[in-house]
């Protein structure tokens, strides 16, 4: 029998409570940024704020962990596999003290295991360092040392850093704050780097370049972390570190200079997020409560924005700014992942609402092709993290050549966020399940409100056209939490095709990037390979692959093109596949042709994308918990890749 575990839905209180009483009876129901680092100096047990902290950086994926505490000497601690298991060794090992550094682990160089795992130490054992991001030399580096006599114990490029360190502070009359200085001054490569050194057990060093890390100041303990998950329950106020700056944080204060010694004075931010947001709220994993969160934050990304009284759009983060990319030579849209599917959505909106013709880049890619761009174009960067390695690179190669770069970010602060010329923060809040869900909706949320506004400043929407958007993208929140109501078909198809192979997702016009999204979101969480086609493109290929046990999920969502979409189902059909539809109510044909039909309520065909996803995201959900995978974390993925 399906059991429909959200049958009593309502806003989000209510989907809490119904999803804790489901939870009882659901006993079938089992349940990477990269690398994480977390540094405490205050009066607490830094063990117990280290694991804490390390257990919210979990989302970001990682197969190592490890701490570091200072008391009488230095205690070292790491295990290849889970935080649980440090947390169970730390109170083996008894770990007291009031300063310490801890990281989780995402290997890239060197097995995961407890030898690679951070803190890494020189060859006396005298300081720990706990590293994000990559030294590119250090094969260079390594061989250099090991002429002078220093003996590795694993392959990593971290273990190299530090024994750098050691070298120079050993051979040097320098203190130990320059031998990092000087250290990091002879690497190539990204870092955010703690460190603790047992004859100065009253600071941390930390340094960044090209790998994020703040500090959490609070009142007689201050933090280090890479986001701010790990320490939002102790402090709102942060400083973010820029690249090529160091910092020496005591419980009492820090002091933050250049790579070169160039002292600083930073701006203390207040953080807009709360504990709430960054746990589970009930759900039984992130991803989830995402999903369900998406009529609220679909909701908040459009708040103060879209003015329906005023049949107006009003993005203030794109003030002074949109003259210029109204009139841009060209457009192009650079992101990764998920990212890049919104951006995709995007092509089609402003094609549609504003006539403006738009390039989509993957940028891993945009980076190393031929460069034409210049001052009279705009580059468009999406990221939910706005860490993203490929994105930050394609941002910075078109600010270099002169083009003005716009961001759409989800994390408030981050590199990408405040290394772009304006944009619009998509509000969606923490998103720590790894596979991406309400930031795409947001991120779609906020190009329909750019297409909306430069269709008007292009003055290719009309009054009335722009009314019934205004109209519709407002209802839209509505419309998502009625899909939320009853999973039940989901659920049930979810069912039937828990052990399927393959899918194949199709759909066209603005639904061809959902198609791509929900083939994505199938294959991170479940394992099950999965493609996304436009469903024309079918007959070029993919057809061959149809038989009687390939699922097939059709997007049959858009009424301009509802005729073709019917006429590739019947060829689905013809060739005995199983086919799944996801289509408006009311559309007519789908019904007759799909084996199952899941329908979301209608809308403006431009803004289906924003429906159409919400049961691709839930199909993959419960597929993947069918299936007892680690859907927060699932295997070799990072939440934000940090690293090229
Ligand atoms: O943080 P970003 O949006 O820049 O991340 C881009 C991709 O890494 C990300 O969307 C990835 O594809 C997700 N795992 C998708 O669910």
């Amino acid at each position: 029998m399906v059991f429909s575990i959200f049958s009593i839905v309502g806003r989000r209180d209510c989907i809490r409570t119904a999803f804790r009483l489901a939870l009882e009876k659901l006993h079938h129901i089992n349940k990477r940024n990269m690398c994480g680092i977390v540094g405490y100096a205050g009066g607490r047990e830094a063990s117990e704020v280290i694991l804490k902290g390390l257990q919210r950086l979990e989302y970001r994926g990682y197969d190592s962990a490890g701490m570091a505490v200072l008391n009488d000497g230095m205690n070292i601690i790491k295990v290849k596999g889970k935080v649980s298991e440090l947390a169970k060794l730390s109170k083996k090992k008894k770990l007291n003290g009031n300063i310490g550094i801890g990281h989780t682990r995402w290997a890239t160089h060197g097995e995961p295991n407890e030898i690679n795992a951070h803190p890494h130490t020189g060859s006396h054992r005298n300081f720990s360092l706990v590293h994000n991001g990559i030294i590119e030399n250090y094969d260079v580096l390594r061989r250099n040392l090991e002429e002078k006599g220093h003996l590795f114990a694993g392959e990593s490029d971290t273990e190299v850093l530090a024994h750098l360190i050691e070298e120079i502070h050993e051979l040097s009359d320098i203190d130990f704050f320059q031998a990092i200085q000087q250290a990091l001054l002879q690497v190539k490569g990204t870092y955010g780097i703690a460190v603790v050194h047992k004859y100065h057990p009253d600071r941390i060093i930390v340094a960044r370049k090209g790998s994020p890390l703040l500090i959490g100041v609070g009142e007689g303990e201050n933090f280090v972390a890479s986001d701010a998950s790990p320490i939002i329950e102790y402090t709102k106020k942060v400083v973010y570190l820029e690249d090529e700056e160091m910092a020496v944080i005591t419980r009492d204060g820090y002091e933050v200079s250049t790579l070169k010694n160039v002292p600083l004075t930073k701006e203390v931010h207040e953080l807009a997020m709360s504990l709430e947001q960054i746990e589970k709220g009930g759900f039984p994993h992130f991803m989830l409560k995402e999903i369900f969160e998406q009529g609220d934050t679909i909701a908040d990304c459009m708040r103060g924005r879209l003015i329906v009284h005023e049949n107006r759009i009003q993005l203030g983060g794109l003030e002074g700014f949109v003259d210029k990319l109204a009139g841009a030579r060209r457009v192009i849209i650079a992101a990764c992942g998920t990212s890049w599917h919104s951006g995709l959505v995007g092509e089609y909106l402003f094609e549609y609402l504003a006539h403006m013709s738009v390039e989509v880049e993957y940028a891993s890619e945009f980076r190393y092709r031929e460069q034409l761009i210049d001052e009279r174009d705009v580059m468009i960067v999406i990221s939910q993290s706005g860490e993203t390695a490929d994105t930050l690179a394609a941002l910075r190669e078109a600010k270099r050549r002169g083009a003005m770069v716009l961001g759409i970010c989800n994390v408030v602060g981050s590199t990408i966020a405040r290394e772009t010329d304006a944009g619009v923060y998509t509000h969606a809040g923490p998103e720590i399940g790894v596979a991406s869900t309400k930031a795409f909706t947001a991120q779609v949320t906020v190009l329909t409100m750019m297409a909306m506004l430069l269709g008007r400043q292009n003055k290719v929407l009309s009054d009335a056209m722009m009314k019934e958007l205004v109209k519709e993208l407002n209802n839209i929140p509505k419309k998502v939490e009625e899909i939320l109501k009853d999973t039940s078909v989901i659920e049930e198809v979810a069912r039937l095709f828990t052990y399927a192979p393959n899918f194949l997702y199709l759909g066209r016009s603005y639904n061809f990037p959902v198609a791509l999204e929900g083939a994505l979101k199938l294959k991170e969480i479940s394992y099950i390979h999965a493609e996304g086609y436009p469903a024309a493109e079918m007959k070029h290929g993919p057809i061959a692959l149809i038989d009687e046990h390939m699922p097939v999920v059709v997007i049959a969502a858009t009424d301009h093109t509802n005729d073709k979409i019917i006429s590739n189902m019947e060829e689905v059909k013809a060739r005995k596949g199983r086919l799944i539809a996801i289509s408006s109510n009311g559309q007519s044909g789908v019904g007759r042709l799909a084996e199952f039909n899941i329908t979301i309520p209608e809308t403006h065909d431009s803004l289906t994308p924003l429906l159409a996803v919400i049961p691709l995201q839930l199909l993959a959900y419960f597929i993947a918990v069918n299936r007892k995978c680690h859907v927060d974390q699932p295997r070799n993925l990072a939440k934000s890749v940090t690293v090229e």
